[in-house]
Formats: structure tokens, C-alpha cells, sequence
């Protein structure tokens, strides 16, 4: 029988949290045949909530849930953490400035960071999901020197989900003959979904669509601004869907890309496509064997490169926020 993996959940008890331990507990995160152990890691006033969702994850009785720990102390829940899914996170409140924000979650971050440096498994592999994820996730990978720099990486596959899903609607295809859709840069308003290295059942994507007005008044901005039209019309923000593709990132990390095809990770740069390098900012990456590598020698033309530039500026200027914070 295989050793259980250890998954480190933080935020468990808030929404995102509810929608993923479920999924993660049933197989979906690793794969049908490997057992986990779940830590949640809440803060105190969270742990109440957190208790209540273990108790229901007991009551699904799933064969590879091995155990659930419940804790507010990082480095208990960080202790041998093979996985760590950083969910929780210090959301903006109105009226609140930038700085503010990052220096609350760098309050998070930081410290969290540290706690994985010192306890988590030499295999350990981070997700950073909580906002600003790409800036979060380059705090935690600061305070956390002794784990390589490549294991700390934030969420676009929702973008990228979201992408296939609206040009899917736009031409009729089936989802699954959507492949090598990218999203370039930081997971905020400026991230750039690019469909010019996209194949629709192996044509050209931008090719089938052939309407760059389209793309730049209606797909771009409706994937960008996806997260707001949520909140709008449901009262609260993705979590779901959001849980569905903390799952997917790993899972894909984990187990691979199909042949031919490429997904979208933020991870820190190595200068690739001219992106500074260890700036976290998403890619279109191949995976394989837990490892992920940046698809090299795409041709990028002045439409792409001018959205990408944008992106990478913005996150350029997160960096140098947090720098000055003294948050990295
Ligand atoms: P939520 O507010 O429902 O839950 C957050 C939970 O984190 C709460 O239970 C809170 O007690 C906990 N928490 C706060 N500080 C913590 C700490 N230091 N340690 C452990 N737990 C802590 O929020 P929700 O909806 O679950 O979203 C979580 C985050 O995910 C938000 O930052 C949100 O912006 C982000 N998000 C990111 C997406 C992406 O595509 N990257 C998509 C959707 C949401």
C-alpha cells in the first residue's frame, strides 16, 4: 500500500475551501489510487467552521482520506506537507490602498513561507491561490530560501479554463478539442488569454475565429473581468470553479500534460518570451514526471506582446512593492 501524501489546505473553512477538500479527499487532486492525509490550516476564529467540515469529510466515509488535522499553528500544518494549497488570504476591503493589501498579506505570506521551509516534505509543491496570487506566492518563495524556487507557483488555470470555455461558445467546439491556450502574466485584469498558438480540433485558433475585433473588445476583456461578473451575479466570488482548477493545476503538475498539448501556470520566470527573470507570472508550460517546463520558441506577434508587456509591467511593479515593504 502506497504512503498517503500529505495536503496542507489553508483557509479550509472559507468557500473555496468547502468546494476543494471534498474533491481533494475523493481522488481528484492526485489520482484515484493514491490516499492523502488533509492538514487545514485557519486561523482561530476559522477553526470552528474548519471542524465542522472535517466532520462532514469523515461522514463521506472516502476509502483514500487517511486523516484530517486541524490547526491554527503554520508549522504544524506545514509539518511534512507534500502539497500545500495556499487558499486563505486577506481579501481588499474598500477604500483600501495597495500597499495595504499586500503588507496584510504579506502578514500572511511571509510567515506561512517560513513555516514550509521548515517543515514541509523535500517534495513539497505550493499553489498559491489567495490574491494577489502571483505576488503572494513570491513572498512565500522569499521566506523560504531552502526550498527550490520553481515549487512555489500561483493559479491561472481558472483563466484558462475560462478561456476555453468562451471560445468554445464562440465557434462551437467541443471544450475538449480546445489545446495550447495560454495566459500570459499575472492573474488580475491584465492577464493576456492568448489564442494565436490555440488549435481547434488541431486548426488555428485565431485562424477559425478570424475576428480580432472579437478577440480585443470581447473575448480578452470577458475573460479578464470573469471574477467580477461571478460576484455581480451570484452575490459572491468564484469558488467552485476556482476549487476546480486549484485541482486541475495540481493535478496536471502532478501527472502530466497530454502530448502536444501545454497548460497555464504562473511560475517564476527564467527570462523567458522577456519576462524579468523570477517574476511569477503565467506561462504556457508542459508537465511531466511533477516537473513543468516553459514550451519554448513560440512567435509572438505585436498584438500578444504589447498585452503581455502590460501584465509583466504590472507585476513588475508588485515586486517592487513588496520590496519596498521589506516583504521580500
Ligand atoms: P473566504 O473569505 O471564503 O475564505 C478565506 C478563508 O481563509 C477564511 O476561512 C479565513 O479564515 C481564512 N484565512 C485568512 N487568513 C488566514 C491565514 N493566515 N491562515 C489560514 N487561513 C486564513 O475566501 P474564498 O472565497 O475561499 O477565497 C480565498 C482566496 O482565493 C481569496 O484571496 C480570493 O481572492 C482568491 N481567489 C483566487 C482565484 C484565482 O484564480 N487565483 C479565484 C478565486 C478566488
Amino acid at each position: 500500500t502506497r504512503t498517503p501524501v500529505n495536503v496542507t489546505v489553508t483557509g479550509a473553512a472559507g468557500q473555496i475551501g468547502y468546494a476543494l477538500l471534498f474533491r481533494i479527499a475523493s481522488g481528484h487532486l492526485l489520482g484515484a489510487d493514491v490516499p492523502v492525509k488533509l492538514r487545514l490550516l485557519e486561523i482561530p476564529q476559522g477553526l470552528k467552521a474548519a471542524e465542522g467540515t472535517a466532520m462532514e469529510l469523515d461522514d463521506c466515509a472516502f476509502p483514500l482520506l487517511k486523516g484530517i488535522d486541524i490547526t491554527d499553528d503554520p508549522n504544524v500544518g506545514f509539518d511534512g506537507a507534500n502539497v500545500a494549497l495556499l487558499v486563505g488570504a486577506r481579501p481588499r476591503t474598500k477604500g483600501m490602498e495597495r500597499g495595504d493589501l499586500l503588507s496584510a498579506n504579506g502578514g500572511i505570506f511571509k510567515p506561512q513561507g517560513k513555516a514550509i521551509n521548515d517543515n514541509a516534505a523535500d517534495d513539497i509543491k505550493v499553489l498559491v491561490v489567495g490574491n494577489p496570487a502571483n505576488t503572494n506566492a513570491l513572498i512565500a518563495q522569499a521566506a523560504a530560501p531552502d526550498v527550490p524556487a520553481e515549487r512555489f507557483t500561483a493559479m491561472t488555470r481558472l483563466d484558462h479554463n475560462r478561456a476555453i470555455s468562451q471560445l468554445a461558445a464562440k465557434t462551437g467546439a467541443a471544450v475538449s478539442d480546445i489545446q495550447r491556450l495560454t495566459i500570459w502574466g499575472n492573474h488580475s485584469a491584465t492577464q493576456y488569454p492568448d489564442i494565436f498558438h490555440a488549435t481547434i480540433a488541431g486548426k488555428n485558433a485565431a485562424e477559425v475565429v478570424n475576428d480580432e475585433k472579437w478577440l480585443a473588445d470581447d473575448f480578452i476583456p470577458t475573460v479578464a473581468k470573469r471574477g467580477a461578473a461571478i460576484i455581480e451575479a451570484r452575490g459572491a466570488s468564484s469558488a467552485a470553479s476556482a476549487a476546480n482548477a486549484a485541482i486541475d493545476h495540481v493535478h496536471t503538475w502532478v501527472n502530466g500534460t497530454a502530448e502536444g498539448n501545454w497548460t497555464s501556470m504562473g511560475i517564476p520566470s527564467d527570462g523567458s518570451y522577456g519576462v524579468p527573470e523570477g517574476l511569477i507570472s503565467s506561462f504556457p508550460v508542459t508537465t511531466k514526471d511533477g516537473r513543468y517546463e516553459i514550451v519554448q520558441g513560440l512567435d509572438i506577434n505585436e498584438f500578444s506582446r504589447a498585452r503581455i508587456d502590460a501584465s509583466v509591467q504590472e507585476l513588475e511593479e508588485e515586486r517592487a512593492a513588496v520590496r519596498e515593504l521589506g516583504l521580500i
